[in-house]
């Protein structure tokens, strides 16, 4: 058993407060959230799976405007691409789905363009992200979501007509699969949407039909062992599986898929707090991620594990550098140590800062109780 001493409580908190400040400080004046300010392969780009689990972090730590003007940011990406959201939705309802390269991307520029670099586009995970994040930030602070209204239109519209197909994960890869933490966002996007009362009656009741059945479709094919699998038809795990269960909640914490879930990336991807994406990873050699320790105390909090949760938020701690930054991974455990250094070479040191793992810490700080909402509400964003 460990014990939290009221410094240990005072350096964490603190922490989170700086948190929120960075991520404040560095969000562009047009609402984007940078995914890292410095990092060669990232830099002048948002995410909108990144940026809107920052905006759920900012949200939940009273940084109401920051939030908000991120979602509205989003609003405005997919206005400026309703023809083509409407040309995705023709060709599927024709018959002739579009080909992968010709869905929504995953990253933009912060004006709202899609860059000269190529990536791994196609990704429906973000569309629902960003549309569970923001009903449950208006409602969290009792804002008029009308004001997201047509962003969440169209996103439901893409997910409605893309949500089955294969797409690329959380991490860019393996696009010939359905994922289940995909599946997991896009559930949790549209079923918040169908609770906003923003749809028009016929798209709201398509929306609940398709959560119902990818949540159908995750029950048959989308576990192993009894625990969340990778992908549909998978034996393996994933760490963003965590995510599924908090803080977007589509798995219950204390049924028996959530507590297998849980146990299995404790004991499978976790090494004293700090969690692998997946046993196979070698992406700078396939260190382990702060924010997924994050989602895992997330989900352990849910469960009703605080000590567990705890344990998880002060090892994210513990990565934080001596300029005061959270990484994207940390080298102490590295799963193939032999393929780091390709990537020190093509990419450069780790993405340091991360936003994104500074937002989840933040996030599951809230959820402990170590950062009040109310104390940083009168600073933040006044
Ligand atoms: C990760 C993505 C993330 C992006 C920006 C990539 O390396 O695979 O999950 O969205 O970095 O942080």
């Amino acid at each position: 058993m460990t014990t939290t001493t009221s410094s240990d409580l005072d350096r964490l908190a603190h922490l989170a407060a700086r948190s929120v400040a960075l991520i404040e400080s560095l969000q562009d004046a047009d609402g984007a959230y940078p995914a890292s300010p410095t990092f060669s392969a990232y830099q002048g780009y948002s995410w909108f799976r990144d940026g809107a689990f920052i905006a759920d972090g900012m949200s939940a730590a009273g940084a109401v405007e920051s939030a908000s003007r991120f979602f509205d940011w989003c609003d405005r990406m997919l206005d400026q691409r309703r023809d083509h959201v409407a040309e995705i939705v023709a060709a599927e309802a024709a018959g002739t789905p579009l080909p992968d390269d010709r869905m929504l991307p995953t990253r933009f520029t912060f004006d709202g363009g899609e860059g000269d670099d190529d990536w791994w586009d196609f990704q429906t995970d973000g569309y629902g992200t960003w549309v569970w994040a923001c009903v449950t930030h208006a409602s969290r602070h009792g804002l008029d979501v009308a004001r997201w209204r047509q962003g969440i239109r169209l996103s439901v519209d893409y997910l409605l007509a893309t949500w089955r197909r294969p797409c690329y994960d959380w991490w860019e890869e393996h696009r010939e699969e359905v994922h289940v933490s995909t599946l997991g966002c896009v559930i949790a996007g549209l079923e918040a949407a169908a609770n906003a009362a923003v749809l028009q009656p016929d798209v709201e009741s398509a929306a609940r039909e398709a959560a119902l059945q990818a949540r159908q479709l995750i029950a048959e094919r989308g576990s192993h062992d009894g625990h969340l699998s990778k992908w549909l038809g998978s034996t393996a795990l994933d760490g963003s599986l965590a995510a599924v269960i908090a803080p977007l909640g589509v798995i219950d914490a204390t049924s028996s898929l959530g507590l297998a879930s849980i146990r299995a990336i404790e004991s499978d991807l976790s090494v004293d707090g700090g969690v692998h994406r997946y046993l196979l990873d070698t992406f700078y050699g396939g260190g382990q991620w702060p924010l997924l320790s994050c989602f895992l105390g997330l989900a352990h909090a849910r469960a009703g594990d605080r000590e567990a949760a705890m344990r998880l938020l002060v090892w994210a701690a513990g990565t934080e550098t001596a300029e005061g930054f959270m990484p994207e991974q940390v080298p102490d455990h590295l799963l193939d140590a032999s393929r780091r250094d390709e990537w020190i070479e093509r990419w450069g040191p780790v993405a340091t800062p991360l936003l994104w793992s500074h937002a989840m810490f933040v996030r599951l700080a809230v959820e402990l109780d170590v950062m009040p909402a109310a104390r940083l509400e009168r600073k933040v964003g006044a």
